[in-house]
């Protein structure tokens, strides 16, 4: 999630000069019929589009932050299309690496509910593939209009969560339930 910062963007983000790639994408679950790899051949078509993951190129997961942030753009392609179905390819991914992500998924205005609307490129942003391509390679060529989709991190920062902190959202919750009741065995308890 976003939470307040106080400006300016935290230091050691962006790194504009390390930025020397264009586009990538990491992809563990590839099925050739879906509506995301479709979407990648038509658009690597128009231009380079580095693939990481299992039977493409490894990227190792200590090492997937830093060679993200060599790129401008991450496609961070949903596998299934539903409601607030946005997951880590979005936050760990693409905001980690300070790379602008490419959003498929579901509706602008779905990612609109978790992120400000400069922060990222929507497919239905634009009418095909190529279109869309078409505008990565003038951002990469315009650093200031590129620049633009790092404006709300002057406002903003993204932070991620962690198990303990969903184990501990759990457990309140269940504390305001008057179901609620301690196991100390869960052994004794099954049995
Ligand atoms: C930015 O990236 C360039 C090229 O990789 C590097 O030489 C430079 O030290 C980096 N600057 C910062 C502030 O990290």
């Amino acid at each position: 999630w976003l939470e307040p910062w106080p400006g300016p963007p935290e230091p050691a983000g962006l790194n504009l000069s390390a930025k020397t790639e264009l586009v990538a994408w990491v992809v563990s679950n590839w099925r050739e019929d879906s509506a995301r790899v479709r979407y990648y051949r038509q658009l690597r078509a128009h231009l380079p589009v580095h693939v990481f993951g299992r039977s493409h190129q490894q990227l190792p997961r200590e090492a997937m932050a830093g060679r993200l942030a060599q790129y401008k753009f991450y496609l961070a392609f949903e596998n299934s299309q539903h409601r607030d179905y946005i997951t880590e390819k979005l936050w760990n991914n693409a905001l980690r690496a300070w790379a602008v992500p490419v959003v498929l998924g579901p509706s602008r205005q779905n990612y609109e509910r978790f992120l400000p609307p400069d922060a990222f490129i929507h497919v239905e942003d634009f009418p095909s593939p190529q279109a869309l391509a078409r505008h990565l390679l003038e951002l990469d060529r315009d650093h200031t209009r590129y620049l633009g989709y790092f404006r709300w991190r002057e406002t903003l920062r993204p932070v991620s969560g962690s198990w303990a902190l969903s184990f501990c959202k759990a457990c309140w919750r269940l504390q305001q339930d008057s179901r609620y009741q301690t196991v100390p065995s869960i052994a004794s308890w099954f049995t």
